[in-house]
């Protein structure tokens, strides 16, 4: 059995204060939570903080891009040892706002996979199609590309190191959800896409929806065979939201 992991992203939201709160809300009703993996993935100036209020705690933490540089004259980015030294278990790669608005390919995605692997991190690899490539039909082709391109690069069994989030585009931070049959219709689509190179990973890898993802349709969501857990934006900044969401993941 995929254990289901619900993990917020925080975006560029917060301050050391904010996150103070949150984190106190969301450790404070952790006993709630009885299946769910829960993890946070914090803007990286805020991560020492993190470290230091997560410690010893149920909930574990990570950053939310990677730099595919182990280090050098790279200013402005973040190496995957730099990531590991503050804790963190899991680093987002690929994210639809950074391929969007930092002209990430699937090429360098692939590059960041490996990068986080190498640092001992667990990527959750975020895929999904625009608003325009649903329309268009080529919702499939857009996945199957995306994934292709990490396998190619990686290897299947390295893929199976990381986690997948399908986020659809046209849903984040929208107020659009895609339907639980949506969904899990490209949810199974992707398990199908990785089980033609490896059943057994295919099998135990966990994949993610994200994409206004809420107390409200967490449950249905959560209930799909192929949906294993949450990637959460702007009800991972509301601590009983976000909790609502680990504890619809409940067995
Ligand atoms: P929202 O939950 O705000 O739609 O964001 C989803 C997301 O992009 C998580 O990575």
């Amino acid at each position: 059995m995929r254990q289901p992991l619900v993990a917020g992203n925080w975006k560029m939201n917060g301050s050391r204060a904010s996150i103070r709160e949150l984190l106190d809300g969301v450790k404070a009703g952790m006993g709630e939570v009885k299946t769910a993996e829960v993890a946070v993935c914090s803007p990286h100036i805020f991560l020492c903080d993190v470290q230091q209020q997560l410690d010893g705690s149920a909930v574990a933490w990570g950053g939310q891009d990677i730099s595919v540089h182990e280090s050098g004259a790279y200013t402005g980015e973040t190496a995957g040892s730099m990531l590991a030294e503050f804790g963190c278990k899991y680093v987002i790669i690929g994210h639809s706002e950074r391929r969007t608005y930092h002209g990430e390919t699937d090429q360098v995605v692939a590059e960041k996979f490996v990068a986080a692997r190498k640092a001992g991190l667990v990527p959750i690899l975020c895929i999904g199609e625009t608003l325009e490539e649903r329309e268009s039909g080529i919702t499939e082709e857009v996945v199957g590309r995306q994934i292709d391109a990490v396998i190619a690069h990686c290897g299947v069994e390295m893929l199976g190191e990381g986690v997948i989030a399908y986020e659809p585009v046209w849903a984040i931070g929208t107020g659009k959800t895609a339907s639980p049959e949506q969904a899990q219709e490209v949810h199974a689509f992707i398990r199908g896409r990785i089980a033609a190179a490896s059943a057994t990973v295919a099998e135990g890898l966990r994949i993610l929806y994200g994409g206004s993802m809420n107390p409200g349709n967490a449950a249905q969501l959560l209930a799909q065979s192929d949906i294993d857990g949450g990637l959460i934006g702007g009800a991972s900044l509301k601590a009983a939201d976000f909790l609502a969401i680990a504890t619809a993941a409940n067995a």
